[in-house]
């Protein structure tokens, strides 16, 4: 399984744009969304998706998205569904849980199957205590926290969590993905194997092996995509 953080999704003035309207946002209670399971354990406030400010903001993340080679080459992105956004504070948590398998988007009533979750953090870690999403995997617990702009992006057939804030803010949007690759060991791989090329071609450049290796990846896709 892989976890993948990418830093500086967003620019500085993106960041700061957003944030202005995060902070003026009225969010609602979050369970509104959750399915029953999730409802026992989730406690956090969400932005109403049919807002002004969600859907700006829905389009700053989407944008953000689509100039990120780091997370087109690891999510190989089929559909991402509207970015939606969430606030804790005074003690919030949302348990342990897996995120629903198939969504219907709320704005495109499109269904999509959740492969790979991502979340974008608007907060800086210093402003607020606990908050940190916990990810299980078969190697154990991945405690996350990152600098505002910055994004983690996860398989969404793994357990994970939200501690509880005990005080502050802690502002992120979070929104899934279809992948043309379904397995995450498949597309972990071809992840890898994009980025062990792309780093051999700044070293040795367009050679016969470096073809024949991109060649291997295109043909890897060809065969575990699905469009
Ligand atoms: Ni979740």
């Amino acid at each position: 399984m892989m976890l993948l953080h990418i830093p500086e999704v967003l620019t500085a003035e993106e960041l700061a744009h957003a944030r202005m309207l995060l902070a003026n946002a009225q969010w609602q209670d979050g369970r509104a969304t959750a399915g029953p399971q999730a409802q026992e354990v989730k406690k956090n406030l969400q932005l109403p998706v049919q807002g002004d400010a969600a859907r700006e903001l829905a389009t700053l993340v989407q944008t953000a998205l689509t100039r990120s080679p780091l997370f087109m080459s690891a999510a190989l992105p089929k559909v991402t569904m509207t970015p939606m956004f969430n606030c804790y504070q005074s003690g919030m948590t949302y348990g342990n849980h897996v995120d629903n398998a198939i969504r219907i988007d709320p704005l495109t009533r499109q269904y999509v199957r959740t492969d790979v979750s991502s979340t974008l953090f608007f907060s800086q870690p210093d402003e607020y205590e606990g908050g940190e999403l916990v990810v299980e995997d078969t190697y154990g617990l991945h405690s996350v926290k990152l600098a505002a702009g910055d994004m983690i992006v996860y398989p969404s057939t793994s357990l994970h969590r939200v501690e509880p804030v005990r005080s502050g803010a802690r502002i992120a949007s979070f929104f899934w993905t279809q992948s043309m690759v379904r397995s995450d060991q498949q597309r972990a791989m071809l992840f890898n194997l994009d980025m062990a090329i792309i780093a051999l071609r700044q070293r040795v450049g367009d050679n016969p092996e470096v073809v024949s290796l991109t060649a291997m990846y295109h043909n890897l896709l060809r065969m575990w995509g699905e469009i």
